[in-house]
């Protein structure tokens, strides 16, 4: 495992500009995608005369939201900002800049477009009895073939801090899809819509660490995490704005319960715990 702890670079201040204030065009659905999904661009006036700035972006509005039977209508573009908000708070740029604003099919959620390396996979499927160096085994399972293959992911600081950051946001839907590797070594994590619920709902692909003790940096980091959720006014007030008192609640509880057992939990055998389909 990596010592040094990979960060993603840092974000441009004109990029955040363009993706809060630049006008947003869109260049077309992303499928298979489960909302309504849209690749498209931030467009504002860069410094030199006639001079654009573009911004790749996920854009997802409100009024394309899938309705769910466990999720209130409407409030997975809140969730999907509260999860970068948490990420930041955090240190670790698991979620890409995340924002909510207006654009052409109403209010939503805006993200950066990261581009992974089509050469990388940090969750894959391997032959059952030859699970590759630096990847941890999940479950055994049968393809499609009827051949007996293993769901595993890699082994690495920035997925560690994914997993990590699954169990305290409770994310419903973790699937291989939803990481994205970058060629320097930085895991995204992205769609955190179905977070946040006050009932367990984790179910992700990131079990390679179940029941280990909890990373002393990762057990330092969430505990300053717990502290900040009791005591930082404005953490507390700008994540109220976005989710319930109560869910609010139940995600500093989720940190308290996660520091206080110092391990990663296992699955609770009351819910799937592993999303499908799991990429
Ligand atoms: N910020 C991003 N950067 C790069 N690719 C992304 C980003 N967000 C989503 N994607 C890609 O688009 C797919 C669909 O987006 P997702 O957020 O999962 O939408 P949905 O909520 O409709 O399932 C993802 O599986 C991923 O491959
Ligand atoms: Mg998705």
């Amino acid at each position: 495992m990596p010592a040094r702890q990979r960060l993603p670079p840092a974000l441009s201040e004109p990029d955040a500009r363009v993706l809060a204030e630049g006008d947003l065009e869109v260049h077309g659905r992303i499928l298979p995608a489960s909302n309504a999904t849209y690749l498209a661009e931030a467009v504002a006036p860069g410094d030199g005369d006639g001079d654009e700035v573009r911004v790749r972006c996920v854009y997802k509005p409100i009024a394309g939201e899938r309705p769910l039977w466990d999720f209130p209508d409407g409030t997975l573009a809140a969730r999907e900002r509260a999860a970068y908000l948490l990420s930041e708070a955090l240190g670790w740029g698991v979620v890409p800049l995340t924002l909510l604003r207006d654009g052409p099919a109403g209010p939503g959620m805006v993200q950066l477009w990261r581009e992974p390396d089509a050469e990388l996979d940090a969750v894959d499927l391997c032959p059952a009895e030859a699970v590759p160096p630096g990847y941890l085994h999940v479950l055994d399972a049968m393809d499609d073939d009827g051949r007996h293959v293993a769901l595993v992911h890699e082994d690495s600081e920035p997925l560690r801090h994914m997993a990590v950051f699954d169990v305290l946001v409770n994310n419903a839907d973790r699937k291989g899809g939803h990481v994205l590797a970058m060629s320097d070594g930085h895991r995204y994590g992205v769609d955190h819509g179905v977070c946040f619920h006050v009932d367990n709902k984790l179910r992700t692909v990131l079990w390679g660490w179940a029941r280990e003790r909890l990373d002393p940096g990762d057990r330092a980091a969430v505990t300053v995490l717990a502290s900040r959720l009791a005591d930082d006014e404005a953490l507390r007030s700008t994540l109220c704005e976005l989710l319930t008192g109560a869910e609010v609640a139940a995600l500093g509880g989720r940190c308290d319960a996660l520091v206080g057992r110092g391990r990663m939990p296992v699955p609770s055998g009351s819910w799937p715990a592993i999303p499908w389909p799991a990429f």
